[in-house]
């Protein structure tokens, strides 16, 4: 097209702007060209393409949701649950894109993993900080998973802060205790760094309100909300389990673990213990 004579569908007034001085409104908000060329990749493979993509994705979904956790943590401590509430229900349609994004890996066979694994050395998504950060506002804190990051000060500094924060359910037994619920003292003022324990007495406060008459009263409704988490949380261990049984089968993992056998313990854990055990006693 000469610039002589533009194209007139596209210079009408009801047509977008394409002149811009320096870089697009678009591009100056989203960076996608920031974003577009992060792709480093360390083989040949065409298939490392959408491994680390879909990696990068996911990065950014756990960004997204630990930002709705941290809203509603906040809410929590607060005493403002329909805020607490609108964060979390955001984060339910966002774990299930986030598990969705499994697609594109689930049918690895070994030979498609191996033509790229050996290119990511020792690099596991084990080595995750947003990934643990998302676990320690589910309350599972372990000071051990810093050392990973002492050389990277930011992430460290981020998780280290995180490490001593109350977790999203530390926020919620608070709450329960606020409101007159038997929390023992133990638990409203346990080591905040350390993984929560599950414990009979919270055990039987949740038994106690899901007991309730009004199944839309609000500590049920939030009640449900965290158990919709804590399964969503689960379905994406148990993808990222069963896509590593297929890819690689019962070798040991590129972060040095014992690979599938490791990952089945940690897909066992129930996120939120006693939303799931108090069940058995209403
Ligand atoms: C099919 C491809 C994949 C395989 C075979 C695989 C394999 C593994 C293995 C064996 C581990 C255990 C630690 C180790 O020794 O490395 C692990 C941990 C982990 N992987 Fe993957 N992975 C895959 C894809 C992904 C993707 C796309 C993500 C997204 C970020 C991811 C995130 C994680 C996380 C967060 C952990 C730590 C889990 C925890 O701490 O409980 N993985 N992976």
């Amino acid at each position: 097209m000469s610039t002589n004579h533009p194209d007139p569908e596209a210079t009408g007034a009801d047509t977008p702007h394409l002149d811009f001085a320096g870089t697009t409104p678009y591009e100056d908000y989203v960076q996608a060209d920031v974003l577009t060329h992060l792709q480093h990749l360390r083989s040949d493979d065409p298939g490392e393409m959408v491994f680390l993509v879909t990696t990068q994705v996911m990065e950014l979904w756990f960004t997204v949701i630990v930002h709705e956790w941290e809203t509603a943590t906040r809410a929590l401590r607060e005493d403002r649950i329909p805020v607490a509430r609108d964060a979390l229900k955001r984060s339910l349609r966002e774990l299930e894109a986030l598990n969705e994004s499994w697609r594109p890996l689930a049918g690895l066979t070994p030979a498609q993993f191996n033509s790229y694994r050996g290119s990511l050395g020792e690099g596991s998504g084990f080595q995750s900080a947003m990934y643990r950060r998302m676990e320690f506002l589910l309350g599972d804190k372990s000071a051990s998973m810093l050392v990973p990051h002492r050389g990277a000060p930011r992430v460290h500094a981020e998780l280290e802060k995180a490490l001593g924060e109350p977790s999203l359910y530390d926020e919620t037994l608070a709450l329960l205790a606020r409101r007159g619920y038997a929390i023992p003292e133990s638990v409203t003022s346990r080591d905040l760094t350390k993984r929560y324990e599950p414990s009979p007495e919270v055990e039987a406060v949740w038994a106690e309100i899901y007991a309730s008459d009004d199944q839309n009263d609000e500590l049920v409704r939030l009640g449900e909300l965290l158990t919709d988490v804590g399964e969503l949380v689960w379905r994406w261990r148990n993808d990222h389990l069963v896509a590593t049984r297929r890819a690689m089968g019962s070798k040991t993992g590129t972060g040095g673990s014992a690979g599938v056998a490791w990952l089945e313990k940690r897909a066992t854990k129930n996120v939120f213990p006693e939303l799931w055990t108090a069940r058995s006693h209403v």
